[in-house]
């Protein structure tokens, strides 16, 4: 059992865990993929503690997309839903927080992290980053309007950490409630390692709880992040997608019981599930089979270590094809097992956010 940070005390307001006095676990937010059939499928193999919705966009003409509001309104799986924003228009920032707290949300999230050139060049996501004077503006005038839980994810900075220590004296400042942080910066994308340091650093300077982000990819390295962080909790990406077993298994080590095996069929069933919750009814089987695809980039980090699942299935043409592979892949049988954390140098598709 890690020792949990302090900020674990200050979490009282927030949602209750699913096991009261463990470190929180999260699903982040991930455009395209955290819709309301992946949560419920997620959900099914062991919900996280909290949800995220990937963003809305928020500008002068915008208003919450519907696919989006989905994901809160149609959430059956127990477990809070935050709705996260990204923009620097402060005025309909504030607006679209308010039409989004008609809706059962948990909260109100901010995106202060994406790195995305085609957004950060404007002052949005991680390009805010750049700008402590915008994000006093923008924290001042969220935290305003949300009466209720305000929470922020973001990167550690830019291009460097020169802002880092001054915006979480703005964490402070506006009184967020938990702070989603990936321990990189904008310009490192997803490359290099995490800087778990600069967690552990924000869980010792703001008063919110924190969640660690960034390539958790299994229950034991949730455990030596928090241990070596001190953070609240852990949000996972990535890896959730690859393993949707990661939350339950947290829960396991983190209660010192064993972690349970995954096998490869559980596997199978995992993405054939997935294939039908994610389709849409009138979407050719093609577009189906390619939104798999994306997926399966994860999924096939654990199937085999030469690839040889990852380089089949992307070139899968049809869902039978793609079964097949599945099916020859992933066979039943106890003795064979999905893979804990990732097979070295099988590696998904590089990816933006
Ligand atoms: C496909 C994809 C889409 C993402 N979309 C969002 C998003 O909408 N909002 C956000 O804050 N972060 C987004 N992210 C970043 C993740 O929330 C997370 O910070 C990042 O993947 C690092 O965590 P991981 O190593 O556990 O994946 C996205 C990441 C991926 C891979």
């Amino acid at each position: 059992m890690p020792e949990i940070g302090q900020s674990q005390t200050r979490q009282s307001h927030l949602p209750v865990a699913i096991e009261p006095g463990q470190p929180l676990t999260a699903l982040a937010p991930m455009q395209d993929v955290t819709d309301q059939p992946f949560m419920a499928v997620i959900s099914d193999c062991g919900a996280p503690d909290y949800f995220f919705t990937e963003y809305f966009r928020v500008h002068i003409q915008s208003r919450p997309e519907k696919h989006i509001l989905h994901a809160i309104s149609e959430n059956h799986t127990g477990r809070p839903v935050f709705a996260q924003m990204i923009g620097e228009d402060v005025f309909h920032l504030a607006r679209t927080a308010r039409e989004l707290l008609e809706h059962p949300v948990a909260g109100i999230d901010l995106n202060m992290g994406c790195p995305a050139p085609k957004v950060y060049k404007k002052q949005c996501g991680g390009g805010l980053l750049r700008d402590i004077g915008k994000v006093d503006e923008v924290l001042a005038a969220l935290r305003e309007t949300v009466p209720g839980l305000f929470t922020v994810k973001m990167r550690i900075g830019f291009e460097d950490t020169e802002n880092f220590e001054p915006i979480l004296g703005l964490i402070d400042k506006h009184k967020i409630d938990l702070l989603s942080l990936h321990g990189r910066t904008v310009k490192e994308m997803y490359r290099g390692d995490v800087h778990y340091d600069f967690i552990k650093r924000a869980v010792e300077v703001v008063q919110c709880p924190v969640l660690a982000n960034g390539n958790i990819t299994s229950a034991c390295k949730a455990l030596r992040v928090l241990e070596e962080t001190g953070a609240a909790g852990v949000m996972i990406g990535r890896h959730a997608i690859r393993n949707p077993w990661i939350f339950k298994q947290i829960r396991q080590a983190l209660a010192g019981q064993p972690v349970s095996k995954i096998s490869l069929h559980e596997v199978n069933q995992y993405v054939k599930r997935l294939y039908a919750s994610v389709s849409k009814p009138y979407a050719p089987e093609i577009a189906q089979v390619n939104k798999m695809k994306k997926y399966l980039n994860f999924v096939g980090q654990g199937v085999d270590r030469d690839g040889k699942f990852l380089h089949e299935m992307r070139r899968a043409k049809s869902k039978a094809e793609l079964f097949a592979i599945c099916n020859r892949h992933m066979p039943e049988g106890e003795q064979h097992l999905f893979a804990d954390e990732p097979y070295e140098g099988v590696v998904a598709r590089p990816n933006c956010e």
